[in-house]
């Protein structure tokens, strides 16, 4: 049994330290973003590594951008071995120990708002010379439907160019994914190939692998590399009506969003501020957008249109229908908006509920829509009494919806207003695109579907919000709740509405509620909305009432230690650094938002060096501790390990069959992918760069689909890497063989050994080598992430995507390839490109018809 030479690190790092870039600052050598959506429930979790490369201690940041809607729930460092676990605490307290922190003089970290969907999360620690640390930060959100789909926005802003960059995407939807689309900033032409999907019927996986030259000279990169989105936009199918439920550990989740309803006509009210502080390009957007938004309506939709500063401005007195001649009219009127004067908004309001109250109309839905740019100043200005009287008004008849322009309203008292109305706060923000963002909150309650949606749950309990004033097309409703004493027995869900047609009932008619296994993500959503509709109700709320919801949400936070605006992020750190706390920022005015990373609060920051100790000096720090090297001993393991030379002599034979494994080949433009088999053992040439001096090859293991046994990457000056399930090791010309569990950074390559996989980034390949089992046995699967545009790569790796026509079906299938007629079958092949592997449909092919060459092209005589 082969062992491969313990020895100390020493020689290793003498070895590759020289190599290392000489860069007299930090590195970031790695950075992972992972995010995994189950049920619209996404958990992303950023992972940073970094290495001090300097002779003295360093202070290292860790600074990285998060959608507003999500909680942080996680915050860890690693740093020499030892974890160091940010504590979620109710923020009064932490705001305590943060002042005794400033008082000493220490730093405090901050979460702050920037643009419009993202906030900021900073903290640094002071690293030792020549040490690493890792960041890891996990938040939590659930998409919202919108405009018929979830967008999972994923920025990306490592702050440098890193050679191990990577973006891991994983969606699981039980009802089925409909469709599936990558967009964003980062989703350009330049990285398209940095970016591979797979999609089946109930998951999809998107990988995004720039090397550091996309990084660079992608539209939205510079010298500090990216900055910009990957957006992955999806929707799920919805055969049922009822939508679905999925529930775990006497918890539930039930997403209603039903699609196949008549439109419900509406009445709809536009109270449009014409102030003076809207002159310019406000006024003109608002305009735009009112224009387009008119010619949207239906005939048999009504509509009313009051603009409004210190006085009103009627363009009718009372709702009229959506003719023709009327939205012509009212265009003209919309062109003549003139911006001046003061902002009346009770008076404004106030008519536009009492023209929608004039018009009670049986069967139609209405809404009342008020845009604004400021505080009130004429008129009724105490902001409690417009709360009163507006509530009066509407008597929860119909909802309210405010779109705050800009940063000088108070978005607060938008916000609890349209909320005591049932109705939400949207902020347009000023800029160039403020018109179409105006249109797009119009569309999202175009089409109002039901109205008084009730959702009841009997044998539920702890639910969160179950009447719905209305639903409109393209959105969703999302309840959840637990089940009592975790009883499916007798647990009934049901919705009842008013739709187009009628009062409606929706059921589970198969009663389909299965229970999924333990996945405490059913739990956190139910915590993560409970938390998000407290918030809203202690928003609306005063007096006793508001403190008992605030102390509810601060509970449920503490307990699943989400950072909400009532709690706070403790970094803990290494003994005699600064504590940092980190607060959620609040939507507010502007000045967070405007202000950016600190600008509130910006104590200074009073680094505390770590002594120097060269005695501890290894940069090869145990990053990735969990990763457990496998207990089992397969049994062949003594004749694969010998030199590569004479493995193949000594195989025992197991079986006449040769021993096959599956390969999948992609298609470009179909969705069946092809497949073929290759026997085993074999030395396969994986990836070959003629002119950079660069291959990697993989040895086969001898028994069935087990996969690649090890793999050798072959540098320039003799080095060669190996790679197998249990660790990494390295050899340099004749040298001693090393053997390391860890990472390895060195100058051309870097390889990263993850809990089931190796990241590998050499040249401009991008390399996963994932670890499979198959059979208790481990193995491995390389996966090329980044295709290569080098015409001249050989391997099968390098691959192109099949281009194919079906051009027979009968008697047998054939297809046809550059000309050529192939027989195929239909078969099916595990795709272990995938972590999980799923098994996919494939057209089976003969391998030199796949490969368009033969197998003797693809193999290499010696690993
Ligand atoms: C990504 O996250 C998922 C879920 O937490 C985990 O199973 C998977 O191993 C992670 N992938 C990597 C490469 O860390
Ligand atoms: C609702 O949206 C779907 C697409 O998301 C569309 O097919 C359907 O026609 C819409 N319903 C109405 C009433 O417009
Ligand atoms: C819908 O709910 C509102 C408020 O509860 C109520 O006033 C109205 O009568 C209901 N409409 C129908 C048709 O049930
Ligand atoms: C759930 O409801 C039960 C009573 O119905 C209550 O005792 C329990 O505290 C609730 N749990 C939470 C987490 O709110
Ligand atoms: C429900 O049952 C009907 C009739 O048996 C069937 O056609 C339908 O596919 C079932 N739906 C689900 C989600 O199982
Ligand atoms: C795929 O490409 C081939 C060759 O260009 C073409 O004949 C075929 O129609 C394409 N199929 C689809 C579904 O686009």
């Amino acid at each position: 049994m082969e062992r491969v030479v313990q020895i100390t690190f020493f020689g290793l790092l003498l070895v590759l330290v020289t190599t290392l870039p000489n860069k007299d600052d930090w590195d970031i050598y790695s950075f992972h973003i992972n995010s995994t959506v189950t049920s619209r429930y996404a958990t992303t979790v950023i992972t940073s590594r970094v290495a001090n490369r300097m002779d003295q201690s360093k202070e290292i940041e860790f600074q990285v951008c998060i959608p507003k809607n999500a909680f942080i729930s996680k915050f860890r460092m690693f740093i020499d071995g030892q974890a160091y676990d940010g504590v979620v605490k109710a923020k009064e307290q932490a705001q305590q120990q943060y002042s005794e922190a400033v008082s000493r003089g220490q730093s405090a970290g901050l979460v702050s708002s920037v643009g419009r969907t993202l906030e900021e999360f900073k903290t640094s620690v002071t690293v030792a010379a020549h040490k690493k640390v890792t960041f890891e930060l996990t938040y939590e959100e659930l998409l919202k439907r919108r405009l018929g789909k979830y967008e999972l926005q994923i920025h990306a802003r490592p702050m440098q160019l890193v050679r191990d960059f990577k973006v891991d995407v994983y969606i699981h939807e039980k009802a089925g994914i409909n469709f599936m689309e990558v967009t964003g900033g980062l989703s350009t032409k330049a990285l398209v190939n940095a970016i591979t999907k797979t999609k089946t019927d109930k998951q999809a996986w998107v990988y995004f692998y720039p090397t550091e030259d996309q990084q660079r000279t992608c539209d939205s990169c510079g010298e500090q590399g990216m900055d910009g989105d990957l957006v992955i936009v999806y929707d799920v199918n919805r055969d049922i009506a009822f939508g679905d439920i999925r529930n775990s550990d006497g918890y539930f989740v039930h997403h209603f969003a039903p699609s196949n309803l008549p439109r419900i006509p509406k009445n709809v009210v536009f109270v449009i501020d014409q102030s003076g502080s809207m002159l310019g390009r406000k006024i003109q957007q608002t305009r735009t957008a009112l224009i387009y938004i008119l010619n949207d309506l239906a005939e048999d939709d009504y509509f009313g249109l009051i603009t409004f500063n210190s006085a009103l401005f009627y363009w009718k007195r009372e709702l009229v229908q959506a003719t023709k001649g009327n939205v012509d009219s009212a265009k003209n009127f919309a062109r003549n908006i003139n911006a001046r004067g003061g902002t009346d908004i009770n008076e404004a309001v106030l008519k536009g509920a009492s023209m929608l109250n004039a018009h009670p109309r049986e069967g139609s839905a209405s809404i009342l829509i008020l845009l604004t740019d400021g505080d009130p100043t004429s008129g009724v200005t105490d902001i409690v009494t417009i709360q009163s009287n507006v509530r009066r008004a509407i008597a929860d008849k119909f909802p309210l919806y405010c779109l705050g322009f800009g940063f000088d309203v108070n978005f607060e008292f938008l916000e609890k207003m349209s909320l005591q109305n049932n109705g939400a706060a949207r902020r347009i923000y000023a800029d160039s695109d403020s018109d179409l963002q105006l249109k797009g909150f119009y569309e999202e309650v175009a089409i109002p579907l039901l109205t008084n949606v009730t959702m009841t749950y009997t044998g539920g309990t702890n639910l969160t919000k179950t009447h719905f004033r209305q639903y409109y097309n393209g959105s969703e409703i999302v309840v959840a709740g637990q089940i009592t004493d975790n009883n499916i027995e007798t647990f009934n869900p049901e919705v009842v509405a008013i739709s187009g047609t009628g009062k409606m009932r929706f059921f589970d008619k198969n009663n389909t509620i299965e229970s999924i296994g333990t996945d405490s993500r059913i739990q956190r959503v139910w915590a993560y909305l409970t938390v998000k509709q407290l918030l809203e109700k202690e928003l609306q709320l005063s007096g006793q009432e508001k403190d008992k919801m605030k102390q509810e949400a601060l509970e449920l936070s503490l307990k699943y230690s989400f950072v909400t605006p009532l709690t706070s992020m403790v970094v803990t750190k290494p003994e005699g650094e600064n504590t940092d706390v980190l607060h959620k920022p609040k939507e507010e005015a502007g000045s967070a938002v405007r202000g950016g990373a600190g600008h509130l609060h910006h104590p200074s920051r009073v680094s505390v060096d770590m002594p120097y100790n060269p005695a501890v000096q290894m940069p090869y720090l145990p990053v990735s501790s969990h990763r457990t090297p496998a207990a089992h001993t397969p049994l062949i393991e003594s004749a694969m390990d010998l030199p590569a030379d004479y493995s193949l002599l000594l195989l025992p034979t197991i079986s006449t069959v040769p021993p096959s494994h599956r390969f999948l080949l992609k298609s470009e433009n179909q969705s069946l992918p092809l497949c073929f088999d290759v026997p085993g053992p074999t030395r396969l040439k994986l990836l070959h760069y003629p002119n950079r001096e660069l291959s990697v090859n993989g040895f086969l293991n001898s028994k069935a689909n087990r996969g690649f046994k090890k793999i050798a990457i072959h540098l320039k000056d003799d080095q060669y890497i190996e790679i197998k399930p249990r660790g990494i090791s390295v050899q340099r010309g004749q040298g001693v063989r090393h053997k390391t569990a860890q990472d390895l950074v060195a100058a051309d390559i870097t390889v990263i050994g993850r809990d089931k996989e190796f990241d590998v980034a050499v040249g401009d390949a991008r390399m996963v080598i994932l670890i499979h089992q198959n059979g208790g046995e481990e193995f491995l699967w390389p996966v090329l992430r980044q295709l290569p545009m080098d015409n001249n790569v050989e391997g099968i790796l390098a691959l192109k995507p099949a281009v194919y026509e079906e051009v027979q079906q009968t008697p047998s299938t054939k297809l046809k390839i550059k000309d050529q007629e192939i027989d195929v079958t239909r078969s099916s092949a595990v795709d272990y490109s995938i972590p999980f592997p799923p098994t996919l449909d494939c057209w089976f092919m003969s391998t030199e018809s796949a490969l368009q060459g033969q197998l003797e092209d693809f193999t290499v005589a010696k690993l």
